[in-house]
Order: structure tokens, then sequence, then C-alpha cells
């Protein structure tokens, strides 16, 4: 991966979107150190990751992948348990954790708490999937296609979500989608990777009034009919 810079502010959502091997999981990676650069570096919180010790920097990062892979044979309160039990917080404090984050996904407690993953739609995984990446309260989330195995109707109404939980909770995020309207709809700003470069990035208005080149242009034109 080369020539790839940017910088996510604090509230903001970052969309990156590119074709499939253009490296979009290969960056979102990087970011939580799932896999170490060779050139360059990451701040978070102005700090270098690589002074970060890892498990302390992938607590304050919540990661959301295409499937949740949410554990069969625990509830689903069990699920959205597992970081603030392993960060040592009280059992009051989880218990009111996972109802608040039940709320917040429109899954209250009394009626999803005690059920199993295989209980639930592909929606719904999705949603506990997510409040699973928030229950630690991190400073950033990472998205990595979450959206892309659901139904359209389902796909709209979790956008909202996100957006939603933007204004909320002052949700700072990296959302990789090789969906442009995703992508324009929830970033405040956009990166386009094409083959491990970065091609452009900007606020979906920039790129949509200035596509720096062809590839960009034929890229907006699939979803936009320019
Ligand atoms: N673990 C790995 N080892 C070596 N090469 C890899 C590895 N993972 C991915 N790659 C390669 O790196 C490139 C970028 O892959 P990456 O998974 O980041 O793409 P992507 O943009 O996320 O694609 P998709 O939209 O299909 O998920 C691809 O050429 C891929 O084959
Ligand atoms: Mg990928």
């Amino acid at each position: 991966m080369n020539d790839v810079s940017f910088t996510v502010n604090k509230g903001e959502t970052l969309s990156i979107i590119g074709t499939s091997g253009s490296g979009k999981s290969t960056l979102l990676r990087t970011l939580n150190r799932l896999l170490s650069t060779t050139q360059g570096n990451i701040e978070f919180r102005g700090k270098n990751i690589m002074d970060i010790p890892v498990i302390e920097l992938r607590r304050q990062i919540g990661y959301v992948l295409q499937e949740p892979a949410l554990f069969p044979h625990w509830t689903i309160e069990k699920n959205i348990e597992l970081v603030p039990q392993l960060l040592g917080w009280s059992k009051e404090n989880i218990a009111e954790r996972v109802q608040e984050l039940l709320e917040l996904m429109q899954m209250p407690y009394k009626n999803y708490g005690t059920r199993y993953p295989s209980e639930l739609s592909g929606g719904e995984k999705q949603r506990i999937g997510i409040a699973r990446a928030l229950a630690a309260k991190p400073d950033l989330v990472l998205f990595d296609e979450p959206f892309s195995a659901l139904d359209p109707i389902t796909r709209s109404d979790l956008q909202q979500e996100i957006l939603r939980l933007k204004e909320k909770l002052k949700m700072t995020s990296v959302f990789v989608t090789h969906d442009v309207k995703e992508a324009f709809l929830l970033g405040d700003r956009v990166l386009i990777l094409d083959r491990g470069k970065m091609i452009q990035t900007g606020t979906p208005k920039e790129i949509m009034n200035n596509p720096v080149n062809d590839f960009v242009e034929k890229f907006i034109a699939t979803e936009y009919e320019l």
C-alpha cells in the first residue's frame, strides 16, 4: 500500500471506498494493528500506535465486520458483555451497559437479552455486532463492509442507525464499503482507494464536483448515472 495519508477527526466518519482487492480491509487492519505497516506511521490520539501496547490500543478501537461472528452458545447479553468483562468492569456497570446498548440498538433487553444468536435475523445480528463493538465505549470504531450481506431495506435502516449513533454518541469511525451511495451518505469525508493507492480524498460534494480522474468519475457514475 502506497501514498495513503489521512486524518479522522473526533466525531467524524471517514468512508473508504474502492473496488474489491483495492486494499480497504488491509488499510483498516493496520489501524488496530492486526497488520503492521512496513513504511509510514499511524497516530491515534496524537500517539504513534507502535508506542501503544496492542491490547490497550484494541480496547479503544471497536471493530465491526461483515459477519458479526457472535459466539453461538452465548446469549446476546453475554456476547455484548465480553469486552467490558475483560476490562474488569463491575457487574452492575456491565449490566447497566448491556441494557443501555440494547436500548440504543432498539432491541430491548427483555425481548432479546437472553436469546441466542441463531434466534436473530441477519440485521439484528449486525445490530448486536455493533453493540458489542461499542460496549467498552471505544474512541474509534472501524466498520468493514458491515451491511454487505443484508437486504436493501435492512441495510438502509442500519445506515440510519449509524447516522443516529454518530449524532448521539459523537462516534468517530472509519467505514469501509464498496457502495458509493453508502460511502457518501455516511462519510463526512471519503477516501477512494485503487490498487493500494489513495486516489482521492474529500467531502462527498468535493468528490462529486471534482473527480480527479476517469476512475473516480466512473466509480461515481455507476451509482449516480451521471
Ligand atoms: N493476508 C494477506 N496476505 C497477503 N495478501 C493479502 C492478504 N490479505 C489480502 N491480501 C491482498 O491484498 C490486496 C488487498 O486486499 P483487501 O482484502 O485489503 O481488499 P479489499 O479492498 O478489502 O477487498 P474486498 O472489497 O473484496 O473486501 C489483495 O490483492 C489481496 O489479495
Ligand atoms: Mg475487504
